[in-house]
């Protein structure tokens, strides 16, 4: 048996697989496959509009929070965001949280002016900023709440910081309950918990647009898809129909109250047993740790490359951490299941058995 700890593109639900695989053949017992369907037909249309309307029912949001599906990842956003919000001579802040959020903070400066709210640089990524610095006229607050790269997850959301509040929600989207209404915009690839590559879900309070002055290409403009209901171009339509999928799957689970305590669980069995064990260590403040991907090291580097190789050899997927910080990383995506993390927990603590 395989256990997939991915960072994403990630595991998925089986029955996700399984369901897409069929409609590649046959879609909806029609003798077409999805793959060949137009987008604006009554075949693809519900799709979309199912997929838009389970987001808006699973984060519970109101009606001026927009939902959009749309090209390019979430690296688009590092700069779509800011094209939409931020004028040349206006400030935007951002928290320098790791790799992900350098690369939102890089974008913006084609924009405007960005001010670093809070940044954990001098720690190297270790932690999530605690008290944060916002210029009142900021045009938003840009947060990355779970940092993929260096395993750190905002659980103190910057919720009153006075100005609209920004998310790349990338790799923690849907795996636990949060105040989505008071976010202006979130957006997130949807590759780790919420379906295949090649789509991003963008949430927009639509009250926040239209202020710049900059004149925004038709293709960048979030009004323009708000108007033409996520279809102002042909709609990656695979992909969206893997989040509906996927977003069916997490519903009929019980929602995202179901997948925090699930994903809870997962990584206090994770982090408990990388405690108990000083063989391992993990470099990330207790308090700030991300309960979607953990990372961990070993001081003695001839040791991690055992370990990891005894993890390939007992089906453990995508355990090595990311070239940039080394030793290890394990991403609990929603679909993964608790047998995974126990099976991962068991080999550390003989691996610690044997060689401590
Ligand atoms: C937090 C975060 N933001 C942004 C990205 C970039 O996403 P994409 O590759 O979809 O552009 C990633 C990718 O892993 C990520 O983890």
């Amino acid at each position: 048996m395989l256990h997939n700890f991915n960072a994403g593109p990630s595991i998925l639900p089986q029955e996700v697989f399984e369901q897409a695989g069929k409609a590649v053949i046959n879609f909806n017992q029609t003798g077409l496959s999805i793959l060949e369907i137009g987008h604006r037909t009554p075949l693809f249309e519900p799709v979309m509009e199912e997929a838009r309307m389970l987001v808006k029912e699973l984060m519970q949001l109101d009606k001026d929070h927009e939902v959009l599906f749309l090209h390019g990842g979430a690296t688009t956003q590092f700069m779509q965001v800011p094209m939409n919000l931020l004028d040349e001579n206006e400030i935007a802040a951002y928290t320098e949280t790791g790799t992900w959020a350098g690369k939102a903070i890089k974008e913006a400066k084609f924009f405007g002016h960005v001010e670093i709210a809070g940044s954990s640089k001098e720690n190297n990524y270790t932690n999530i900023p605690e008290a944060l610095s916002v210029t009142p006229t900021a045009q938003y607050l840009h947060i990355t709440t779970n940092e993929t790269i260096a395993g750190t997850q905002w659980h103190q959301l910057p919720y009153d910081c006075g100005v609209p509040l920004v998310a790349d929600m990338s790799s923690d989207i849907l795996s636990r309950q949060l105040d989505f209404n008071r976010f202006d915009i979130i957006y997130a690839g949807a590759q780790k918990n919420m379906g295949a590559a090649g789509v991003n879900l963008v949430v927009v309070n639509k009250n926040i647009l239209g202020k710049t002055k900059r004149n925004i290409p038709t293709i960048l403009d979030y009004r323009n898809h708000i108007k033409e209901a996520s279809m102002l171009n042909t709609p990656p339509v695979f992909a969206i129909y893997v989040v509906l999928l996927t977003l069916r799957w997490l519903k009929a689970k019980g929602g995202v109250a179901v997948m925090e305590k699930r994903n809870n669980e997962k990584a206090k069995l994770f982090y408990d047993t990388l405690d108990a064990l000083p063989i391992f260590s993990g470099p990330v403040a207790k308090k700030d740790r991300s309960k979607m991907n953990a990372v961990f090291v070993m001081e003695d580097k001839e040791l991690e490359k055992e370990f990891l190789t005894l993890c390939t050899q007992e089906g453990m997927i995508g355990v090595k951490g990311h070239r940039s910080v080394g030793g290890f990383r394990v991403s609990m995506y929603n679909a993964l299941k608790i047998e995974s993390v126990k099976a991962l927990t068991d080999l550390m603590k003989d691996f610690a058995n044997k060689k401590g």
